[in-house]
């Protein structure tokens, strides 16, 4: 298939980019649980982007464990912060460990994140996944957030660099999006 540049494209980086955020420290951590799984913060730092004179932004960094056995069966983070780079790797980055897959505890992980995305003001959030990663796409739907488009990623973005990605699929949740049953 052909791939088409949309004349939108560059507007909507450019939004993305001026969305508004409040960042004066890294959050308390309030308990993040839905009865079953739950979030740990291992880590938060300033991170990405592989942007040289891009400044760095806050991240957290979780495991995702089963709340009835306390299993670890992943982990999350969230980048929160919106520049070019952010928008070809989005904002959170997630995985469920093999044995655990199928159990929709991706999309359980990611809805965990919404005390810290209010607390820091960010309404919305980009969701980015490679083009031909079908599991990640279904956790997007299940999420609610919108399909915006399919990207090639630029060649000096480390996903490029690093992994060889081509095509990027991004996706918009907003935190007042109706989720799927
Ligand atoms: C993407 C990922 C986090 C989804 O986690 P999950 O908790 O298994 O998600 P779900 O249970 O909602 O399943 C999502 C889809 O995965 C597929 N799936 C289901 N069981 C699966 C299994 N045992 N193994 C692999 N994929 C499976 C199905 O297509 C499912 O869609 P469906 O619900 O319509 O059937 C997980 O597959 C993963 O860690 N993949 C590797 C890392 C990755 O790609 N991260 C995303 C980067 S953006």
């Amino acid at each position: 298939m052909e791939y088409k540049v949309d004349p939108e494209f560059e507007k909507e980086i450019e939004s993305y980019c001026a969305l508004p955020i409040k960042f004066d420290h890294f959050v308390d951590m309030p308990e993040l649980s839905d009865g079953v799984v739950s979030l740990s913060c291992t880590l938060t730092k300033m991170t990405t982007p592989g942007i040289p004179g891009l400044p760095k932004v806050p991240g957290y960094y979780f495991n995702i464990s089963t709340c009835n056995d306390g299993v670890c069966i992943g982990d999350i983070n969230l980048r929160t912060g919106y520049n070019e780079e952010l928008y070809y790797s989005g904002n959170t980055g997630y995985r469920i460990y093999e044995p655990y897959r199928g159990h929709g505890y991706a999309v359980r992980a990611c809805r965990l994140l919404k005390p810290i995305l209010k607390a820091h003001n960010m309404e919305k959030i980009l969701i980015t996944n490679a083009h031909d990663n079908h599991a990640s796409v279904r956790v997007c739907e299940k999420l609610g957030a919108k399909f915006l488009r399919t990207v090639r990623v630029p060649q000096w973005h480390v996903l490029f660099r690093e992994n060889g990605r081509d095509f990027q699929n991004i996706f918009e949740w907003s935190m007042d999006e109706v989720a799927l049953p």
